[in-house]
C-alpha cells in the first residue's frame, strides 16, 4: 500500500492534478458517445478529486475511493457543495478489494493509479471489485504506464527549487517488474519555517496482454486498448505506447 501523506497530498492537489483535469472531458465524451447513459461514476484511486469535480459539474453522481486519507480530504474539500447536496461520496479503501452497495454506469482509474497495485493478483482483484459494481453494459476506463513508457520517462532526477517549494524527484526503472521513485523536499510551514517530507512510490509494470486477458477473465465482454487522445480507436500494439488506456465493457 502506498502512502500519499499530508504534505504530498497538498503538493498533488496544487500541482499534479492536471492530468485528471485534461482526461476527464475526453472520458466523458467517450462515455456518452452513443446516447444517453446513466450519469453515475465510480472513481477508483480518486486522488484529490479533480476528475470527480468535472463529472459532478456535468450533473453526474460520483463516488470516489482512495487508500489515502489525506488525498481524500482534498477530494472532499474540492467537492464539498456536491457532498452536501448528496451527489458525491468519498470512501477510504483498497482498489484491489472493495465492495459497495451502489451500482455505476462508468468506472475510471486515472493517471497510472493502477500501476500502484503490487502485483497481478491485486490487479485482478481490482477488476473483479469494479465489475461487481458496474451495471450491465457498464464501462471501465483506466490508464497504465507501459514498460516502454517507464523506460522512456521514468529514470532521472528532477528538481523544483522555488520559494514555495523544494522538491527532489529521484526515479529509477531498469526494465524489470517495478519502477521506484523517491520524492523528498521542503514546503513552507508556519513562522517562516519549512517542513520536510519524503514519499517512496513504486509503479508495477504489467504485461499488457495479461491485463487484457485478466479483464476478460473478470467478466468484461469487450476490451480494447487506446491512446489518450482517442479512446474510441483500438490500437494494435499497445506495448509500443508510453501510456495506454484500457476500455472494458460488461
Ligand atoms: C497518481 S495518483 C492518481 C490520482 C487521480 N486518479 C488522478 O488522476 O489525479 C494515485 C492515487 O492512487 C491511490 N492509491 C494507490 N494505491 C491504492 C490502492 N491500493 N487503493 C486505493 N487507492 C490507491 C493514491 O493514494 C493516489 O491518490
Amino acid at each position: 500500500m502506498q502512502t500519499y501523506g499530508s504534505v504530498f497530498a497538498r503538493i498533488y492537489n496544487e500541482r499534479w492534478a492536471g492530468f485528471a483535469g485534461h482526461i476527464a472531458p475526453l472520458i466523458r465524451q467517450y462515455y456518452k458517445r452513443d446516447g444517453q447513459r446513466p450519469r453515475t461514476l465510480l472513481d477508483v484511486c480518486c486522488g484529490t478529486g479533480q476528475l470527480a469535480r468535472h463529472f459532478l459539474d456535468a450533473g453526474y453522481r460520483v463516488v470516489g475511493l482512495d487508500q489515502s486519507a489525506d488525498m481524500l480530504d482534498y477530494a472532499r474539500a474540492n467537492t464539498a457543495d456536491c457532498i452536501a447536496a448528496g451527489r458525491a461520496d468519498f470512501f477510504r479503501g483498497d482498489a484491489a478489494a472493495f465492495s459497495l452497495d451502489e451500482r455505476f454506469g462508468l468506472a475510471v482509474s486515472t493517471f497510472d493509479a493502477l500501476n500502484h497495485l503490487p502485483d497481478e493478483a491485486a490487479l485482478r482483484g481490482c477488476f473483479q471489485s469494479v465489475i461487481n459494481v458496474l451495471i450491465g453494459g457498464g464501462i471501465f476506463i483506466f490508464d497504465l504506464n507501459t514498460r516502454a513508457g517507464l523506460l522512456h520517462h521514468w529514470n532521472g532526477i528532477h528538481i523544483d527549487d522555488t520559494p514555495e517549494l523544494t522538491l527532489i524527484n529521484r526515479a529509477i526503472y531498469d526494465g524489470g517488474e517495478r519502477a521506484y521513485t523517491r520524492i523528498s523536499g521542503f514546503v513552507p510551514a508556519r513562522d517562516g519555517l519549512y517542513e520536510r517530507f519524503e514519499e517512496v512510490f513504486f509503479n508495477t509494470m504489467f504485461a499488457l496482454d495479461r491485463v487484457h486477458s485478466a479483464l476478460l477473465a473478470a467478466g468484461f465482454k469487450t476490451v480494447h486498448s487506446a491512446e489518450t487522445h482517442d479512446l474510441a480507436a483500438p490500437v494494435e500494439n499497445p506495448e509500443a505506447l508510453l501510456r495506454v488506456f484500457f476500455v472494458a465493457q460488461t
